[in-house]
């Protein structure tokens, strides 16, 4: 645990060190829980974005994409329930005077039990070899089978809890698990409270008769209020979906572990508009389509899950997770949700506008049901981020930290290097750069020996580079170093854009989607 703890730290300063993510107003000592993304990080970010979009839009022709304002109207947030039930049970020590989050005080406690439980199960396995048959272990041995029983029985008391609302059930599982202040050590606890996630503003002046307004919580809503405007317009038949990328604000109060749970985030969402009855068949449809998404940028599938909810929305009547193995466990990037027609019907009923569909095919006039799929950019890049980031021993006892990104989202695709700064070299490696940086994002790079140069592009996860020498200026070829494998292989100047291409296009990997 501690390692990876110190694996995770390492991953938040490379990602400092080579401009992927500031914390935000640093020079200001910082503005918690928000982030910016630098030089490396916003091209990644995008080429993220990119894919997401490019997937949706591109790939199904019945999706078509909006970009809506940020600021809605305010009754748009009562229809939607977020008003009313956006909340997060806090609970205070009075002691250390922190707040905390009821339901991650009483996850953490039950995180600790699988730990234990894991360390048990790996033990014994390394102690029995092949021969081991973790299922059998976990229900004969007694220690095990223990906390096993006791995790469960915590988790049953904190689902049912949850699901009903109960906030003082929440604080007795806190004082029967007798779960202490990480600062304080205590167990001297306040009530539990119902706190609302989100930011709240002013719009117009005083004068006018201000309006309180709210920066959205989720991109979703803006797609549910322009249905109508979208199916009109683009004649839209059922099934078609709305895709959306945008920023998203949430008044976090436990905001850890970097960007996986900001205040400022963004979100890439997508409503998917289906005939009443047929959502599971949807459904089942998108949460396949979703992980086929993921697995395809070659991360690893055994680092992806599902994790359908047992617990429901009131206004859902089916709902997964994908989860990604971070540095901290496996965690939520992705929720897919079966939303029924909750949401249209509520602005139906608060706008007092029709917000129907007329089925040429039934005859019949209904409120579509809806399939959302929505995932945060951040969440999404982290996991990119962690999972490529190693730090490699070489032989000769050398090491270097490479970044393994697939290479469709990597901020740079190609650095051209001149061996040495003189003999026509930097000219020929010019004339490469102004050849390539139309296709791919290309770097010209002559400072330093060329194996630091390396070291440098490995950092940031660059593909290629390409070495420039004296044989170059005689037979018109070039070094390509693959930054995974180190190999170099003696290519045509030529041949470059085509080699290039075919590894890093965002067309490849889209069509392994298809
Ligand atoms: N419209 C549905 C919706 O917003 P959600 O599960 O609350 O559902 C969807 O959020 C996704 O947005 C999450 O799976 C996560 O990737 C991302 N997300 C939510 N809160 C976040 C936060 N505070 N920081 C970063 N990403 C967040």
């Amino acid at each position: 645990m501690a390692q990876q703890e110190d694996v995770f730290k390492k991953i938040v300063a490379h990602a400092k060190e080579y401009g992927f993510v500031f914390q935000s107003s640093e020079i200001y000592d910082g503005l918690s829980a928000v982030y910016d993304y630098g030089q490396n990080g916003v091209e990644l970010k995008n080429n993220i974005k990119r894919y997401w979009w490019e997937a949706m839009t591109l790939l199904h022709e019945n999706i078509v994409g909006i970009d809506s304002a940020i600021f809605m109207h305010p009754t748009i947030w009562k229809a939607s329930g977020h008003v009313d039930a956006f909340n997060d049970p806090l609970i205070d020590n009075r002691d250390s005077k922190k707040r905390y989050r009821a339901d991650v005080l009483i996850e953490d406690h039950l995180a600790k039990f699988d730990e234990k439980i894991n360390k048990e199960v790996e033990k014994a396995a390394k102690r029995f070899g092949e021969s081991f048959d973790r299922e059998m272990f976990c229900s004969t041995n007694a220690r095990v089978a223990d906390l096993v029983s006791r995790r469960d029985a915590v988790h049953d008391r904190f689902a049912k809890a949850m699901n009903d609302n109960d906030l003082n059930e929440l604080r007795q599982i806190i004082i029967d698990e007798e779960i202490v202040d990480p600062i304080s050590g205590t167990k001297n606890w306040t009530d539990v409270r119902q706190f609302n996630l989100m930011f709240r503003t002013e719009m117009g002046s005083t004068a006018d008769g201000a309006m309180n307004v709210y920066l959205r919580p989720e991109t979703a809503q803006g797609i549910f209020v322009n249905y109508l405007n979208v199916q009109k317009t683009g004649r839209m038949r059922i099934p078609f979906g709305i895709a959306q990328i945008g920023k998203a604000f949430r008044n976090e109060i436990v905001a850890r572990q970097f960007i996986f749970r900001m205040r400022e985030f963004e979100q890439m969402e997508m409503q998917f508009f289906v005939r009443p009855g047929e959502e599971m068949k949807w459904f089942a449809y998108w949460k396949e389509w979703r992980m086929r998404w993921h697995k395809a940028l070659g991360l690893g599938d055994e680092k992806y899950r599902y994790h359908d909810h047992d617990k429901l929305a009131h206004y859902a009547n089916a709902a997964t997770d994908i989860e990604f193995l971070m540095p901290f466990g496996f965690k939520e990037v992705e929720g897919i949700h079966s939303r029924t027609d909750f949401d249209l019907s509520q602005h139906e009923k608060y706008s007092g506008k029709k917000i129907q569909y007329f089925d040429p095919e039934l005859n019949a006039n209904y409120t579509p049901y809806v399939i959302e799929t929505s995932i945060g950019v951040d969440r999404m890049f982290l996991s990119v981020f962690a999972s490529s980031y190693e730090e490699q021993k070489l032989e000769g006892g050398d090491s270097r930290v490479v970044l393994h990104l697939p290479a469709a989202l990597a901020p740079v695709k190609c650095a051209v290097m001149p061996l040495v700064k003189k003999d026509g070299l930097p000219e020929l490696a010019r004339d490469i750069v102004n050849d390539l940086k139309f296709d791919f994002a290309t770097r010209y790079d002559e400072k330093d020996s060329i194996g630091k140069r390396y070291r440098r592009q490995d950092a940031i996860g660059t593909p290629f580079c390409i070495t420039v020498d004296h044989q170059s200026l005689e037979d018109g070829t070039v070094t390509l170093r693959h930054r995974d494998s180190m190999e170099q292989e003696r290519v045509k100047i030529a041949d470059l854009h085509t080699i290039i291409h075919g590894q890093v296009s965002l067309n490849a990997l889209l069509r392994k989607l298809n």
